[in-house]
């Protein structure tokens, strides 16, 4: 799979104009800032990564493994130079992580993120709401996507371990920034599946609940979701 993909990125690389990439914001330098942030740049997109701490060694290291003329700066520098902004940071710092962002009017935001905390050995959701919700109340004026917060990170990065394309559902009020995400969950060598409105946000964050204490927290054999038509 690794092969196949690193093929398909030199041929989006080669087929993709300068005018179809974007620059992506990945806020948050963690486990699934590190994973997406590599592949968005492997599609030929520019890279900007916003952390607290820019200038670490953790993450000019990233910067360099990311390539395609990425860089890193501050939170807010990073959603101002940028088209797409990912939201990569823990679930339930959203709000106050977002309300320090800056402008982000007609921004397509990812938001990859769970409001979950573990207790008695269980995630439990700890939002009233999804955090599509909480960021669009920030954002009105943004277009806000949830996606990739139903799978591992290294699924993301190597879908064969789990044994195979995996499906990523995608939840927003806006078609056009859904197949634009679609396109960059195709890019990775995933399934996008629309899966409606940004109502059903939260239950994607259910689903990633229930995998955490499938695949991590218990004994059961691990799963991924797929999209398989059924006769
Ligand atoms: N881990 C997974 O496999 C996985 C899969 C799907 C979805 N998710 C969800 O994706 C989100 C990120 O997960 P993760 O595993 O990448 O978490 P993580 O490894 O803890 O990384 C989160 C990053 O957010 C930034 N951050 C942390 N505290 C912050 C604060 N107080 N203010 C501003 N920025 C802060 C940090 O980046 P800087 O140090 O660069 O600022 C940190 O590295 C979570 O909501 C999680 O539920 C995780």
């Amino acid at each position: 799979m690794r092969m196949i993909k690193s093929f398909l990125a030199v041929l989006l690389c080669s087929t993709i104009t300068v005018a179809q990439a974007d620059t992506i914001a990945i806020i948050g330098t963690g486990n699934v800032g590190s994973a997406l942030g590599p592949e968005f740049a492997a599609q030929g997109h520019t890279i900007v990564y916003g952390s607290r701490n820019p200038n670490d060694r953790d993450v000019a290291e990233l910067v360099e493994r990311t390539g395609n003329g990425a860089s890193a700066t501050t939170q807010a520098d990073a959603v101002a130079a940028a088209d797409i902004v990912v939201l990569a940071v823990p679930g339930t710092l959203v709000a106050e992580i977002t309300a320090k962002l800056g402008d982000l009017s007609r921004k397509l935001i990812i938001d990859p993120t769970n409001p979950i905390k573990l207790d008695l050995l269980r995630m439990r959701h700890v939002a009233a709401t999804s955090n599509v919700d909480v960021i669009q109340s920030i954002a009105p004026a943004a277009d806000v996507v949830k996606a990739f917060n139903t799978l591992g990170w290294k699924v993301m990065i190597d879908p064969d371990i789990a044994g195979g394309p995996v499906s990523v559902p995608l939840a927003g009020d806006s078609g056009r920034a859904k197949r634009k995400v679609a396109d960059l969950v195709r890019g990775m060598g995933l399934e996008p599946i629309d899966v409606g409105d940004s109502d059903n946000a939260r239950w994607l964050e259910g689903m990633a609940i229930l995998l955490i204490n499938n695949n991590i927290l218990t004994p059961r054999p691990n799963f991924n979701f797929y999209l398989r038509e059924m006769d």
